[in-house]
């Protein structure tokens, strides 16, 4: 099979692996290890549901489960990411008496994988999953690390749990369906990975960017394995985000800021970290951090991927004030950003330059 990529997430006894490339889906090799002789729930939505349970259904047919596999169907939307959509899949577990050692299956985008991690997470204590993530966004992010959870009308993520996945199952071909937006807004976290700590991965992104958009199968499964495997660094490294994982956070303090202030869901998360990054990029080079070269770099590989550099005029530099000193409140203290010494070389800093701050803030607001 071309363009086939496999790795382990090291976590010691809770060590699992990624397999990536195209007609995963209807590789039951891939399940069944985490799958064989266990009764299955599979969490899925309507939207992808339709597109892909029936292959998954199918490969499930060989994996020899035992019984026929539950199916959970959610409303699809970040709006359902809630406690009461947890519940509901619990009740569902219950009614249908699974016991500890079955397994959830979760097929879908980065929502789904959220809020099937955490029910997973809580039921009966615990019981493991499988991630079949759909987005590229999900295959190159929310599904390793282990972060799962909902969102409650106080903020988002706000309840959940660090649960690892037994193995996540990276199906390439999935993403021929996807919005080409939900695409852009995947590459933002893909190229972020080259901008934090991988120069090289960088360089081949400036070569391959194309490719990506086209999702040719080689350069995405050879991507896709490339991130996975620099986030399962920095999450082998602190898998509970006391310090190298906050680097993860390139571009988001700044695109928390455009999300929130466009209202949730006009902007597409992906979206705004990119635009988060360049803004982060001309920070740091307005610091003397960054050269021109790398400042000019970032933004052009951004650029391709077809992510705005700036943000709407609609969130004004006060606006955007407002916004991060919210995150500044999460953090308990100053305000800390993730800027750029380099590229493939990022550093959490709160011992940045306010006028550098303000000039990132109000340039777009000249141009507007
Ligand atoms: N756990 C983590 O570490 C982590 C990290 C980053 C983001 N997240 C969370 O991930 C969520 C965003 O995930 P997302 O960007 O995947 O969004 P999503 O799950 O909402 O998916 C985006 C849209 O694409 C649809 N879709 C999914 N796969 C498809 C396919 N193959 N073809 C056609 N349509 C498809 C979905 O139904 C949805 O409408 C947020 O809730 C965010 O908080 C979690």
């Amino acid at each position: 099979m071309t363009g086939m990529e496999s790795l382990n997430v090291e976590l010691g006894e809770r060590a699992y692996p990624i397999h990536i490339g195209p007609g995963m889906l209807a590789a039951p090799e891939r399940l069944r290890p985490a799958l064989e002789g266990r009764r299955v729930a599979v969490v899925t939505n309507t939207t992808v549901g339709p597109l892909y349970g029936e292959a998954l259904r199918a490969t499930l047919d060989q994996c020899t489960i035992s019984g026929e596999p539950l199916w959970i169907e959610l409303p699809d939307g970040e709006q359902h990411k809630t406690l009461a959509t947890v519940e509901t899949i619990l009740t569902r577990l219950l009614e249908a008496r699974l016991d500890r050692g079955s397994r959830i299956v979760a097929l879908g985008g980065g929502v789904v994988g959220d809020i099937a991690g955490f029910a997973a997470a809580i039921y009966q204590r615990g019981i493991d999953f499988v991630q079949v993530p759909t987005t590229l966004l999900a295959q190159v992010d929310s599904s390793v690390g282990g972060k799962t959870g909902v969102n409650h009308p106080l903020g988002k993520n706000m309840i959940g749990s660090f649960h690892q996945p037994r193995a996540v199952v990276i199906d390439t071909d999935t993403l021929k369906t996807l919005p080409e937006r939900e695409l852009q807004a995947g590459l933002a976290e893909v190229i972020k990975y080259g901008l934090i700590r991988d120069a090289g991965f960088f360089a081949w992104l400036e070569e391959h960017i194309d490719a990506l958009r086209a999702l040719e199968p080689e350069p995405l499964a050879y991507a896709i394995r490339r991130s996975c495997a620099c986030k399962a660094e920095i999450v082998a490294a602190d898998e509970r985000e006391g310090g190298i994982r906050a680097l993860l956070n390139l571009g988001h303090t700044f695109g928390h800021a455009i999300e929130a202030g466009m209202g949730y869901g006009a902007w597409l998360h992906g979206e705004a970290v990119g635009t988060g990054m360049a803004m982060a990029a001309r920070m740091s080079e307005r610091m003397g951090w960054l050269d021109r070269a790398g400042r000019e770099r970032a933004e052009a590989l951004i650029r391709r991927a077809g992510l705005a550099l700036e943000p709407p005029a609609a969130v004004t530099p006060e606006r955007f004030r407002e916004l991060m000193a919210i995150d500044k409140k999460v953090a308990s203290g100053r305000l800390r950003l993730v800027l750029l010494r380099g590229i493939g070389e990022a550093v959490l800093t709160d011992q940045f330059d306010e006028t550098a701050l303000d000039h990132t803030l109000h340039e777009h607001a000249r141009v507007a």
